[in-house]
């Protein structure tokens, strides 16, 4: 519309201000019905404490107006009670806020709220969906980040899960060291943003883990069947194989990989191949076939032959194999 006006505009200078106005008339109309839209309010009778949501827009007007449009509007036309609906769904009873005529302290406001209050503020509507990723167990709600660090229900900058700031900005802020090394000479695009974060983790939390059995799951979030989450775009790693290589399905693509970025090819943990095999198969734990667990010494396990460092010129299946117990073809 703007751009129309713009180029009659410039066009026909006479009738300019004519025209400005009447766009100007048109806007106001057309918002002030966008206004009118939150005024589907519970009028059943009202909870002790509660004032319902009409109350709260002669002095937040400008909250009050946008709020047609969160996907937190649809509990209040759906005229539910007060309690889970609405503004004082999230900010609590009002009464007393209203009759002392604003003030932080009477009401819920999260500019004050401490991290934990504010997350069980969210997750008593949201425990269902968010609460199966561990979130009270998580890394962020452990250091204090809540739902709001994250989220912003009144500014927020996506209209999609309401970030308050998009996700490439969102998650680096305080995650620099990490988007250092997604500029690693090998590395998954996440700066360049053909991925995310979120392809791979889940920042409310991990489910139950799939891998690694005893250590602590870095928020990863598990494609389908609850596999990890690599294997949604890496498919072919999947299996199950008839002969599977333990490290892969039991430590994890992270036992050989570094998932953000690495100096190494491939993404590999070590420079070279043979550092990175040998640290399992060195002897100890008894690992390997043979009774030492370090490849026996032939003419192909020869120490002293180079070509022997490149463990993956022969071991061509190493993420595992339906024909070679030893991951040769
Ligand atoms: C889903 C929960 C939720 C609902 C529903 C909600 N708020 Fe908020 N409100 C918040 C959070 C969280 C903040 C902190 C700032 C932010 O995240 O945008 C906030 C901040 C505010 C502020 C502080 C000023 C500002 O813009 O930051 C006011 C005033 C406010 N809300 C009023 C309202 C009114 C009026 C309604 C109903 C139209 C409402 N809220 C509905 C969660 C909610
Ligand atoms: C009579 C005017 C008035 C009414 C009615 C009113 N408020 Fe307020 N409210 C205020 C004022 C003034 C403040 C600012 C307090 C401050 O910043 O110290 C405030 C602050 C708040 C805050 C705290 C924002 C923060 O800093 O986090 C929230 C939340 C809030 N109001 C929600 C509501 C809701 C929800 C309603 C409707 C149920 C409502 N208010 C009705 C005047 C009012
Ligand atoms: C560390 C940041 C962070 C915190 C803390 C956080 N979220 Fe999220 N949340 C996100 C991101 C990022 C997405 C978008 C995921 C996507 O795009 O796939 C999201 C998505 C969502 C969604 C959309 C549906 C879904 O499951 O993806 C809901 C609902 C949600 N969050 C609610 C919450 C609630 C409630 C809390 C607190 C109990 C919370 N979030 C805490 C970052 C966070
Ligand atoms: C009174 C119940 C209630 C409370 C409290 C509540 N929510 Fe919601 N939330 C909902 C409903 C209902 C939806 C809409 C779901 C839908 O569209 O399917 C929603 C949607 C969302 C979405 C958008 C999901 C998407 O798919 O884009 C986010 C993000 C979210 N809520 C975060 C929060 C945060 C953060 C808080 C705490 C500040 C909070 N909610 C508190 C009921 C609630
Ligand atoms: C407000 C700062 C902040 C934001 C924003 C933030 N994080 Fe975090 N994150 C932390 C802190 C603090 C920790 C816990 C300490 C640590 O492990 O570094 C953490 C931990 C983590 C962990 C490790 C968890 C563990 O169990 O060790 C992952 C993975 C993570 N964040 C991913 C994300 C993603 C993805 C986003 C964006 C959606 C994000 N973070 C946004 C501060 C933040
Ligand atoms: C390709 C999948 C993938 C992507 C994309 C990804 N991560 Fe990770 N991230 C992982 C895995 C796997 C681990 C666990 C590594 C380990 O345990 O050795 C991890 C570990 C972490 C950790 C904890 C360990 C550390 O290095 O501090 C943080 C924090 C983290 N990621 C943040 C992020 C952030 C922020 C983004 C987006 C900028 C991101 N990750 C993108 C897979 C990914
Ligand atoms: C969202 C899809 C996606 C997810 C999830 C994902 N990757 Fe990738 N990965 C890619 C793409 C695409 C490439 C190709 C490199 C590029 O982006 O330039 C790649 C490249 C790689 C490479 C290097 C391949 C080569 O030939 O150099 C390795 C190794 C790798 N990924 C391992 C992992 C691991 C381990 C995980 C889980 C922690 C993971 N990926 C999760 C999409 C994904
Ligand atoms: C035991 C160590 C090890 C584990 C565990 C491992 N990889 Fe690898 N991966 C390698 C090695 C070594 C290479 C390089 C092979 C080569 O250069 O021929 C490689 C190469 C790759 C490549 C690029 C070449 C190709 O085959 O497509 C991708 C992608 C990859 N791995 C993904 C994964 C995923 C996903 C997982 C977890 C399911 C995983 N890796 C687990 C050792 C491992
Ligand atoms: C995280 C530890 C780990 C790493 C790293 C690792 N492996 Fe393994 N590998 C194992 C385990 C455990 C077995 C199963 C041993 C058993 O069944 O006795 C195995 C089995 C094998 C086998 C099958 C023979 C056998 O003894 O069953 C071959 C071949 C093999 N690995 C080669 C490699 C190569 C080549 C590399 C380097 C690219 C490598 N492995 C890296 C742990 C690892
Ligand atoms: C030139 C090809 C070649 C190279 C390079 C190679 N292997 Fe092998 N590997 C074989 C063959 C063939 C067998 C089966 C017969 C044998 O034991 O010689 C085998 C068997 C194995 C076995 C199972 C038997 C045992 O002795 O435990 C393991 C484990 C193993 N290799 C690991 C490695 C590791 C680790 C490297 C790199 C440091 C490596 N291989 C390099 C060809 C190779």
């Amino acid at each position: 519309m703007r751009f129309r006006v713009s180029i009659i505009a410039s066009a026909m200078t006479a009738t300019i201000h004519k025209l400005k106005r009447l766009f100007a008339i048109c806007l106001l109309l057309w918002m002030a019905d966008g206004q009118e839209r939150p005024n589907v309010i519970p009028t059943k009778s009202l909870p002790e404490g509660y004032v319902g949501n009409v109350v709260c827009r002669g002095c937040h007007p400008n909250v009050w107006q946008n709020f047609y449009k969160n996907p937190h509007y649809k509990s209040v036309a759906a005229g539910l009670s007060p309690e889970t609906s609405g503004c004082e769904g999230c900010h609590g009873p009002a009464k007393k806020h209203v009759e002392a005529k604003g003030g932080k302290s009477t009401i819920r406001a999260f500019s004050i709220l401490p991290a934990k209050a504010a997350l069980n503020t969210c997750l008593t509507c949201h425990a269902k969906d968010i609460n199966r990723h561990n979130i009270q167990r998580s890394g962020h709600t452990q250091a204090n980040i809540a739902c709001n660090t994250c989220h912003s229900i009144h500014k927020a900058t996506t209209p999609k899960a309401l970030l308050s700031a998009k996700q490439s900005e969102l998650c680096v802020t305080c995650h620099a060291s990490v988007k250092a090394q997604f500029a690693m000479p090998f590395k998954h695009r996440v700066n360049e943003g053909f991925m995310q974060c979120t392809d791979c983790h889940n920042p409310h939390g991990a489910a139950a883990t799939v891998t690694r059995m005893s250590v602590r799951q870095r928020m990863m979030e598990h494609s389908q069947g609850n596999e990890q989450a690599c294997i949604k775009c890496h498919a072919d790693k999947r299996g199950p194989f008839a002969f599977e290589h333990v490290a892969v399905r039991v430590d994890g693509c992270e036992a050989c990989h570094s998932p953000h970025g690495s100096m190494n090819a491939k993404l590999l943990r070590r420079p070279t191949t043979f550092t990175l095999c040998l640290e399992c198969h060195n002897g100890a734990n008894g690992f390997g076939r043979s009774t030492t667990g370090i490849p026996t010494q032939t003419a192909s396990h020869n120490m002293a032959d180079p070509r022997y460092q490149s463990c993956t010129t022969c071991h061509v299946r190493i993420h595992g194999s339906n024909t070679d117990p030893l991951f040769l073809r």
